[in-house]
């Protein structure tokens, strides 16, 4: 079924700027990077002390959404020059000028019943000018949201494996700078299970105008592949991508073609109108029950009447091409998210790959910050060439989705055993947290055992 991914051994344009196969050229042009920015640095500092109401001393604010301070920032940075050179690494925290915007309309509603906000994008964008340290990276800047029940899970080890499967996440968004929101209730109370992520991705965009994108990730998703990070640039025509199968939509009509679990969400207007619609298949809808009938009709493989958020995905792309279909961008080339059943066997063979590489370049086996781990992901990526992409590959699988397992209730597909699941979850998870402890100096030597951990020597493993 998945064999369309066999043959996208595609490299990505991403792969190229890693050119760098020597650990002396690595370390050359990490010198000359910081100096660069200590230059830049000292320059910044001179401008603000000198002509500090002059206006943005910081080049890197992006161009499209804001060209200059607002006077209320410049005032205070001439009060404090000292101080402002500091706050120019990153966004202020601490200020929130007080001229109106979006948040003080009171007709501006979070709730996902409410009509769509109206022009979001000036609305948007008036704020990031109002918040000018946080234009700089705001094009690519990714809120993570994810979340579970209120309640505690029905499964006797299920909070257990939420935690764990949480704390994956806040790795990965703590090694790439990606902030999350975990989310414990539902926003929308008939919006039960799979529909309670609609009312929470709208609250979380109006919640994060500093983000361009929302990405959703179920809680039984894992990551496991530290390094890897979107290739956003593949996106910047669309507003929406999904782990799909393109093939498969068109010609199967399959509501399994796509995997509504883990998707990217572009925080502009289109996505908010988008929301309204697919939202209103869900059973807060009087039209709730029609939509279940359609969605059946169309989906022969549905396997129960109701409808649900996937199908109706499915039914967007296929039907309403022009006005949604076009913007969303089906992913099928890595593993956007992939099915454990066909990833969790590969692990022992990928790790092997992997360390073999490590003890021939000693660049990939020099311990280093965590913070710093982006650019020793651009060295591996010289080295993982010839790995390929999603199934049949040996490179680690970016995000492993326990799709069946139902880790909180329990209730996984009666085609595995729940110890399969637990297993399974166990292993990607460990395998997971093994590239995070690199950073820590430590490794677990069994993909079955969480609690045992071995000191990593120096220079492993040569
Ligand atoms: C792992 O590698 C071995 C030896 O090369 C091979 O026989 C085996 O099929 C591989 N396993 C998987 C799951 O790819």
């Amino acid at each position: 079924m998945a064999s369309s991914e066999l043959s996208q051994f595609q490299i990505f344009p991403m792969a190229r700027h890693n050119g760098r196969s020597k650990a002396a050229a690595f370390f050359a042009d990490g010198f000359l990077f910081v100096g660069g920015v200590l230059v830049a640095f000292l320059v910044v500092c001179a401008i603000w002390s000198f002509f500090s109401p002059s206006p943005s001393p910081a080049p890197s604010f992006s161009t499209s959404v804001v060209s200059s301070r607002e006077s209320s920032d410049i005032s205070a940075a001439a009060a404090n020059p000292a101080v402002s050179c500091g706050d120019d690494s990153g966004p202020n925290l601490g200020h929130d000028p007080p001229e109106q915007n979006f948040y003080d309309d009171p007709e501006l509603s979070y709730s996902i019943d409410a009509l769509p906000v109206k022009n979001w994008d000036e609305k948007r964008r008036a704020w990031l000018k109002q918040h000018p340290s946080f234009s700089a990276g705001a094009e690519n800047r990714i809120l993570m949201v994810t979340g579970s029940q209120a309640k505690p899970c029905k499964n006797p080890i299920g909070d257990y494996l939420l935690l764990k499967l949480f704390k994956n996440k806040v790795d990965y968004c703590r090694r790439h700078g990606i902030d999350i929101f975990y989310n414990n209730v539902l926003l929308q109370p008939k919006m039960f299970s799979f529909w309670a992520k609609t009312p929470t991705v709208k609250a979380a965009m109006l919640a994060h105008p500093e983000a361009e994108w929302i990405w959703w990730v179920d809680s039984d998703a894992a990551f496991t592949d530290m390094d890897f990070k979107l290739p956003l640039h593949r996106y910047k025509d669309h507003n929406f991508v999904v782990h799909g199968w393109p093939s498969l939509i068109q010609e199967k009509k399959s509501w399994t073609s796509i995997n509504a679990g883990v998707f990217l969400i572009r925080n502009c207007q289109w996505a908010m109108d988008f929301m309204e619609v697919w939202a209103s298949m869900g059973p807060q809808s009087p039209d709730y029950e029609k939509w279940g009938e359609i969605l059946s009709t169309m989906f022969k493989d549905k396997i129960f009447p109701e409808s649900d958020d996937q199908s109706g995905l499915v039914y967007l792309i296929l039907k309403e091409k022009e006005k949604w279909g076009n913007k969303i961008y089906v992913e099928g080339e890595y593993y956007f998210e992939g099915y454990w059943m066909e990833i969790v066997g590969t692990f022992d063979n990928i790790t092997e790959r992997y360390t073999q590489i490590e003890k021939e370049v000693p660049a990939l086996r020099r311990r280093h910050a965590e913070k710093v781990s982006e650019s020793y992901a651009r060295v591996w990526e010289e080295y993982l060439k010839d790995a390929g992409y999603g199934r049949g590959s040996w490179r680690r699988p970016f995000i492993t989705h326990f799709t069946g397992c139902q880790p909180c209730s329990g209730d996984h597909n009666q085609m595995y055993s729940g110890q399969t699941c637990f297993d399974a979850m166990q292993k990607a998870l460990i395998f997971a947290d093994n590239q995070v402890l690199r950073n820590y100096g430590f490794v677990h030597p069994d993909l079955l055992d969480p609690s045992t951990v071995n000191l990593l020597p120096f220079d492993y493993p040569a």
